[in-house]
């Protein structure tokens, strides 16, 4: 394969254990905490089960298709290395371009539901934070009685003013700044700095407190299902294509694909592993199965206690407990806590994946030379990670975070798609290569990877898209006016600057 960058520089620790944890530490997170309540009550129903099946399926798929590569090019870049090696430079740089959408737009939206947790968690405790310096600049909070400041978003709007309530007539204040958003990018950018084991380390006490409290909840809420919420289990279509019935259970699962997404970023950390070779496939798709089954149990659990009608909030869980009866009360909290964890631990690896990939991008002559910095003291690559914690820092000061999830979707279903499709392209081009990992029956498997993942991309709405062709535009254009000129396979020989 035509890599010249097999020594980094970055320190080799990371074991198959800490692998599944990073895993399992980029995938768990608002998707389940926040968006399942929302995909059952609107779209789903109970049945939002099924939803996660099938968005878990196409995601196992794509699984397979990463450890086949990851076994075989255990360099850092994850999908972008393997377009290179494969659909040449081009793609690559298309593909890594759009990774920017998944990593670094990720890390900023995962880092505004954490502010929503960490402020509500804040107030159970008295402390409140002034409400402008909670949300995202330009945005306008209204203080709903009892509920609380909450942004106003369109939703919220339709339903105030269909029931006769103007927004002017209401408490109202405009938002200036999310800071807690600010400040947890910001913390994990300096943690991502000082290095990899400290991180790994930190991922590892974040996964551990998020994954005993998802199981304390199926345990004891398992004593509590009411078998008669979950009739019908599909909910008859409303006459709407999306909102309930087959559709619908369709629709929620591409929501819900916001909840898988994180397994493929344990393949950027490829030149921290100790042996990729074999332990990239056990992280990824042992991550990708520990959030499987979990995700279905809760699913299963919470559609069981709570009628999925009253599930359309921004912290379903905490419904499902609070429907468990007054005893249970304590656990509330603990679901902020293990809310708060995840959130933290889901930031953390997509800002680890991120500068790896703007790292295999230089190394390709695709960026300046300093993006490949790594740091003599901590083995990190500092200047790209700084970089990126910058950016976030800003995005999720001021951006809104309907406007990034959708794009965060639409640019992961479309990696994942390339890397489908790579795979079949390389078992042609080069069969010879050893392939410590093989995707089982190829072709079927990548073609049902790459036929889901597209058929998610198409249920999307048509702004996502249109958001999704300007920055791939954007790509393109710096492609051609620097990357092309400093690409190494051009000028193997460019000097370094
Ligand atoms: N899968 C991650 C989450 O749900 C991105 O937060």
């Amino acid at each position: 394969m035509e890599h010249a960058h097999e020594e980094s520089g970055m320190h080799r620790a990371l074991s198959a254990t800490n692998l599944t944890t990073l895993g399992i530490g980029a995938i768990i997170g608002a998707g389940i905490f926040v968006l399942t309540g929302q995909a059952a009550a609107q779209y789903a129903g109970p049945a939002i089960v099924i939803s996660f099946i099938i968005s878990g399926l196409a995601c196992l798929f794509a699984g397979l298709c990463y450890a086949e590569f990851a076994s075989m090019i255990p360099i850092s870049g994850s999908a972008y290395t393997y377009a290179y090696s494969t659909l040449g430079e081009f793609m690559a740089w298309i593909i890594g371009w759009d990774l920017i959408l998944e990593y670094l737009f990720a890390a900023s939206t995962v880092s505004v539901g954490w502010s929503g947790y960490m402020v509500s968690f804040l107030k159970d405790f008295g402390l409140s934070i002034p409400p402008q310096y909670t949300a995202a600049w330009n945005s306008v909070l209204v203080d709903i009685p009892k509920i609380g400041w909450k942004p106003l978003t369109e939703q919220l709007s339709a339903s105030l003013s269909a029931s006769g309530i103007a927004v002017d007539s209401l408490p109202h204040v405009t938002a200036i700044l999310n800071l807690p958003a600010m400040f947890i990018i910001a913390a994990i950018t300096i943690l991502l700095v000082i290095g990899i084991k400290e991180s790994a380390g930190f991922n590892n006490v974040m996964v551990i407190i998020k994954v005993f409290v998802i199981l304390l909840f199926i345990g004891i809420g398992f004593f509590f299902i009411n078998k008669a919420n979950w009739h019908p289990f599909i909910p008859p279509n409303t006459g709407e294509w999306g909102h309930f019935g087959w559709s619908g259970i369709l629709r929620g699962s591409a929501v819900i694909f916001f909840a898988y997404i994180g397994f493929d970023a344990v393949s950027t950390a490829a030149q921290e592993a100790k042996n990729p070779q074999r332990d990239m496939p056990i992280g990824i798709l042992g991550s990708l199965g520990i959030s499987t089954v979990l995700y279905i149990l809760v699913a299963i659990v919470l559609t069981g206690i709570v009628s999925y009608t009253f599930l359309n909030v921004a912290d379903p869980i905490a419904v499902g407990v609070d429907a468990m009866g007054k005893g249970l009360f304590w656990l509330r909290p603990i679901i902020k806590i293990a809310a708060i964890a995840g959130l933290s631990s889901v930031v953390l690896v997509m800002m680890l994946g991120q500068p790896r990939i703007f790292y295999a991008m230089s190394k390709d002559g695709l960026l300046p030379e300093r993006f490949a910095r790594i740091h003599p003291r901590f083995k990190t690559p500092y200047y790209s990670t700084i970089l990126t914690g910058s950016v976030a820092f800003v995005l999720a000061g001021i951006l809104p975070i309907n406007i990034l999830g959708e794009l965060v979707s639409i640019g992961t279903l479309l990696a994942f798609a390339i890397v489908c499709i790579g795979i079949i392209f390389l078992r042609v081009k080069r069969p010879e290569l050893e392939r410590p990992f093989r995707t089982p029956f190829v072709p079927l498997v990548p073609i049902l990877g790459a036929g889901i993942c597209l058929i998610q991309m198409y249920s999307l709405p048509l702004d996502t898209w249109l958001r999704l062709i300007i920055w791939m535009a954007i790509g393109i254009l710096i492609y051609f006016t620097y990357g092309l000129r400093h690409s190494k396979l051009k000028h193997p020989d460019h000097p370094k600057k």
